[in-house]
């Protein structure tokens, strides 16, 4: 946010979300043209922000969309989503969701259990429709990501173990209303070092090869997402590192010939557009630190309290003042809780009552899981 914007923002009601929509176009401008010449689909993660204006903006760039409940594929398909783009992904999709996703004609249901597999083909039956699935396999591969944003290893929850493939097949060909279209798999997120792609490329070709001896085709192949983004600096980086992302894909898959890639992407989609805009309500001398106490809190973005992550905080008021002295301060939220604080021994622009701060990188997993505790109000979202 430049200080024209600051400006325009400054009499607005505090906390809000701001949403760059030109580094918004930026990322899928640079994602297109990263996956396009390998002829990779990729399909928006709708969980990472699912704010209405951002999902018709990013629906209108043709992407797919990937959702994991029955009011994502709601929001996609009415923000202009295409169905036929739609992948369906999740643990726990309950009768109402899976039928929703049926009338609708997604384009696959990436099934996490031999039991979900049985009750699509159930549903589909009553509604003499062929529901078209991919097999979430759990790639035992690890992320070295933060330990609740890691999905591929064998004690997480999701996806089906390659050693149960016999019986999965086995109900599968007994299931007259399954077709087996893709297999697909899903590592982890916020990844920033992308050698556990490499990782579950070679996995992948593995368990292809599993298939190939069974002569069972395969049309595609969903690697899920997890590319990670810059938090600490997000101006050095301002675009997620793309080509160097899909190159892996390319240089590392073994395909059959004629197979898809698809992948599921969202906060190197949505991150670096969003600063949460807080203002500074009060400044508190601590014993050993000065705290700084905003107006939002782990109600707005709860990803510091949750994962230990760090935003970058910058005094939005100040910091274009040159011979302004610092200061280091522990900045907390107004929450009734010990773990609503953005940032400790954070060094800014010696700030006040009034000051506005941004937090940056809030565009993704930000306004999603938001909350009302403590009940408070819904921050108002600005472009
Ligand atoms: N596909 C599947 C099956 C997923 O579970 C996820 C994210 C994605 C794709 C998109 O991943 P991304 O490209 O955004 O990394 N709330 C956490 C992140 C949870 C991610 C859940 N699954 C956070 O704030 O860091």
């Amino acid at each position: 946010m430049n200080s024209r914007l600051i400006d325009r923002f400054g009499v607005q009601d505090t906390p809000f979300f701001y949403y760059d929509l030109k580094m918004l176009h930026g990322n899928v401008d640079a994602l297109k043209a990263a996956s396009k010449p390998h002829g990779f689909h990729v399909h928006y993660a709708i969980k990472s922000n699912a704010n209405s204006r951002i999902l018709e903006l990013i629906s209108e760039t043709g992407l797919g969309a990937d959702c994991v409940s029955g009011n994502e594929i709601k929001a996609s398909i009415e923000s202009g989503f295409s169905p036929d783009k739609v992948v369906f992904a999740g643990v726990g999709k309950s009768d109402k969701e899976i039928n929703y996703a049926l009338e609708k004609n997604i384009f696959c249901f990436n099934c996490e259990s031999i039991q979900e597999i049985e009750v699509i083909n159930e549903l589909a039956e009553k509604q003499d429709k062929v529901a078209k699935i991919a097999i979430r396999l759990n790639p035992n591969v690890n992320a070295y990501t933060h330990a609740y944003i890691t999905t591929g290893l064998e004690e997480n929850k999701f996806g089906i173990n390659a050693s149960q493939l016999e019986e999965v097949l086995e109900v599968i060909s007994n299931s007259e209303n399954i077709k087996l279209i893709g297999l697909h798999f899903h590592i982890g997120s916020q990844i920033t070092d992308l050698t556990p792609f490499k990782n579950l490329c070679n996995k992948i070709n593995e368990l292809q090869q599993w298939f190939l001896t069974r002569n069972v085709t395969i049309e595609h192949i969903n690697v899920g997402g997890g590319l990670g983004i810059d938090y600490e600096t997000p101006d050095l980086h301002p675009i997620p590192p793309y080509e160097e992302y899909f190159q892996i894909f390319k240089d590392f898959l073994e395909l059959q010939s004629g197979q898809e890639v698809h992948f599921e992407l969202g906060r190197s989609i949505t991150g670096n557009m969003g600063t949460l805009v807080s203002r500074v309500l009060y400044v508190k001398k601590g014993i050993n630190t000065n705290f700084l106490i905003l107006d939002a809190g782990m109600t707005e973005l709860i990803r510091p309290a949750l994962y230990q992550s760090y935003h970058k905080i910058e005094n939005l008021s100040k910091r274009h003042l040159v011979d302004i002295s610092r200061a280091k301060y522990d900045v907390v939220g107004p929450i009734c809780e010990s773990s609503d604080c953005f940032g400790k021994d954070v060094t800014l622009e010696e700030t006040e009552r009034g000051d506005l701060i941004g937090i940056r990188s809030a565009g993704a997993y930000g306004e999603v899981m938001a909350s009302s505790y403590n009940l408070r109000e819904k921050a108002k979202v600005l472009f």
